[in-house]
């Protein structure tokens, strides 16, 4: 044998050092050890079972498996590039520890089905993980709503000042954003919690195998039913990427409006100090770093997507080697989501609201103007005839430099002999967020509902 790889016997001539390097993973797949491990036990335990393994053997390899847990988690194990991944380092090490029992682990297996199941495993783990992150941003989120269910703010369309809102309101519309997310990743585990092992190189094995019982073992609600599919696709991650990109681009979304908002010329919110930082020239800069980097991140997530997409593409059934490059995007899909989402949990709750600066705001840009045409529709003048009539108002409070509500009774009943003097109850902006009252509209009795139904759908996910 002229190399010491476990695949060396038919190699005449030792493994290029750079080529050695290059197709090495355990620089970055190492980070699934705790899942390989899982799955070897696993696998050991159904060996067992199909009287493959003796009893004996299943427990010196079950307690050197353990061991070696033992040692990753306490930074004691020496993983070996020559070893080139994860999976061919533990084992590798196992028969190390117990000689030649370690030798049969891998029978009935093979590294295809093996890290086709590693990596469902961790991302089974990762999902949950997420989930959970976006339930304590949720939960943020409806706490704000819900004091701030009376808080009137511009609702903006074009960036444009549209209609008055609630502040709860718009909070609750990211609740919504996230409340997708969640369905979608829900979904996606299902589709990931699929057995691949079993499959072994692509055709299947000749031993005798248990799948089912192995699947149970491990948690997976089914076995997959073609073993070439099994270790050959990633759809599952890029389904779990895809839910990740969206997830960053919802909270960009997010990011941005802070960006915005905490501005001097909004003012809106202050962000929390400890959420900032400030210039190394300018002594007055209190910057959103937070907000901007999440913004910035998502970048990086919609990057991990079309890599597995285009990873994935045209790959002729069934392993390829391309697969192992499947990992990098994931993990970093994976860290990137969790971080942006700790980041905005931690940070929102702790946001002051500027009342005041958002109702001024609100006040401004004829934001009631939708108000008094629907008041003129009240009184039997079309909506169209209204629109326009109400057109020429806002012209001629704009050439006088003033708001709808700052025109006197006379002034209005100029542009229509309809209006009286409850119009100025309509054009207040508090009028207009509470005359929205049906169930999704921004009126602050709506939004107090909407909390009450969205603390149980929480409770549901
Ligand atoms: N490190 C490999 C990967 O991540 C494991 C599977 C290798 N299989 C093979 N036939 N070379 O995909």
């Amino acid at each position: 044998m002229a190399t010491e790889k476990p695949w060396g016997g038919r190699f005449t001539e030792s493994t290029d050092a750079f080529v050695e390097a290059f197709t090495a993973s355990v620089g970055f797949d190492r980070r699934l050890w705790r899942h390989d491990i899982q799955g070897s036990v696993a696998h050991a335990t159904m060996l067992a079972h199909v009287g493959v393994l003796t009893a004996a053997e299943r427990d010196a390899i079950v307690k050197g498996l353990k061991a070696i847990e033992a040692e990753i988690e306490r930074d004691g194990f020496a993983w070996r590039e020559a070893l080139e991944d994860v999976h061919m380092n533990i084992e590798a090490r196992l028969t190390e520890r117990i000689g030649d029992a370690g030798k049969k682990l891998h029978t009935g297996r093979s590294r295809n089905d093996q890290v086709a199941t590693d990596i469902r495993l961790y991302l089974r783990d990762g999902i949950d993980a997420v989930r959970a992150e976006l339930k304590r941003l949720q939960t943020a989120l409806v706490d704000i709503a819900e004091r701030e269910a009376e808080t009137l703010m511009p609702g903006f369309t074009h960036l444009q000042i549209a209609q008055p809102v609630t502040f709860g309101h718009h909070m609750l519309a990211w609740f919504e954003m996230l409340m997708r997310d969640g369905a979608r990743l829900r979904d996606c585990r299902g589709r990931a919690n699929v057995m691949p092992l079993g499959a072994a190189a692509l055709a299947g094995t000749s031993y005798p195998i248990d799948r089912a019982y192995t699947a149970k073992l491990l948690g997976f609600d089914a076995v997959a039913e073609n073993s070439l599919d099994a270790v050959s696709d990633r759809d599952f991650a890029i389904e779990f990427t895809g839910a990740c990109a969206l997830i960053m681009v919802h909270l960009s979304r997010m990011a941005e409006e802070l960006v915005l908002w905490s501005s001097s010329q909004f003012g809106f919110v202050e962000l929390p100090d400890a959420y900032c930082t400030g210039s190394s020239i300018m002594p007055q800069k209190k910057n959103p770093d937070v907000p901007e980097l999440v913004r910035g991140k998502s970048g990086r997530v919609i990057g991990d997507l079309m890599a597995l997409l285009t990873l994935m593409k045209s790959q002729p059934l069934a392993y390829n080697k391309d697969n192992q490059e499947d990992k990098e995007p994931v993990f970093d899909a994976l860290d990137t989501v969790l971080a942006s989402l700790r980041a905005f949990a931690g940070m929102l709750p702790a946001m002051q609201v500027r009342r005041e600066t958002m109702a001024r705001a609100a006040r401004q840009g004829f934001s009631t103007a939708t108000d008094l045409a629907d008041y003129l529709v009240r009184k039997g003048v079309p909506f169209r005839d209204a629109h326009e009539v109400v057109g020429k108002a806002v012209r001629a409070a704009l050439d006088s430099g003033r708001e709808l509500s700052q025109l006197s009774l006379d002034e209005l009943r100029r542009f229509s002999p309809l209006v009286a003097e409850d119009v100025y109850a309509v054009l207040s902006i508090e009028g207009s967020a509470a005359a929205r009252r049906h169930v999704g509209g921004t009126a602050p009795a709506q939004v107090r509902e909407a909390v009450k139904r969205a603390r149980v759908r929480l409770q549901e996910v």
